[in-house]
């Protein structure tokens, strides 16, 4: 397997990124690239075609987010969030979906959405307009490019245990708090999301198209009604 790792700020954990795949037997290569802009999208599909040959997956992974009461939520932050989280999405996907009909090839993109494109969350309404966006721009390219055999969908994450949560998480009570929220009643695991990405990437999932894959411990299964209360 051949990766091109893109990182905008994170060159350790891009370069730990490659080492992981080179060890598995993959090439890797890190680049540097900002996604919310179009020459930063470019820069990784060349890359892809310069070093690889080309591109098969195209998967849109970056996310941001920070809490703010609506209210008092900067333009900036609205700003940041929707650039990284939406406009990345329809960049990359852009780009690859450009490549894909070129080249009349087949293609597969996967984008990380979140349990927050189904799930509203206070404090955080700019990160969740920008997974809903995210929804339903996947839905509709989904059903735009299904002829030409390009597949798109979307993974959910809920609670994982990532650096976006880092800060959350080194708090007990807010990490148990979080984890009660999933009816499993545990954070989830990056090779967890991995597993569905990997799944998706594959032609074990050559029939699915548009749908969003929740690996969420069935947080998104209205968990407040998990004791038969109601
Ligand atoms: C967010 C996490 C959050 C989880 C569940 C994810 O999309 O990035 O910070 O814990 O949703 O609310």
């Amino acid at each position: 397997m051949n990766v091109v790792v893109n990182y905008f700020s994170d060159s350790q954990g891009a370069a730990l990124a490659v080492q992981e795949i080179e060890k598995e037997g993959g090439k890797a290569v890190a680049i540097q690239a900002n996604i919310g802009e179009e020459s930063g999208v470019k820069k990784i599909l060349d890359t892809a075609i310069s070093k690889f040959g080309g591109v098969d997956v195209w998967v849109n992974n970056a996310g941001v987010e920070n809490q703010s009461p609506t209210h008092e939520l900067s333009l900036d932050d609205w700003n940041r969030v929707i650039s990284t989280n939406l406009t990345g999405v329809f960049l990359g996907s852009k780009t690859a979906l450009k490549y894909f009909v070129e080249n009349g090839k087949k293609g597969n993109i996967i984008n990380m959405s979140s349990v927050h494109e189904q799930i509203p969350w206070p404090g955080f309404a700019h990160y969740a307009a920008s997974k809903g966006g995210v929804k339903l721009f996947t839905e509709s390219i989904a059903m735009e490019y299904a002829k030409q055999n390009i597949r798109v969908n979307n993974i959910g994450p809920g609670a994982i245990n990532t650096p976006i949560n880092a800060k959350k998480f080194a708090d007990p009570v807010q990490y148990e708090q979080t984890a009660s929220m999933a009816p499993m009643h545990r954070i989830g695991k990056p090779e967890e999301v991995a597993a569905a990405a990997a799944w998706l990437a594959s032609d074990e999932s050559s029939y699915v198209t548009g749908v969003t894959l929740f690996v969420d411990g069935g947080m998104t299964l209205y968990p407040a009604f998990q004791d038969g209360k109601g």
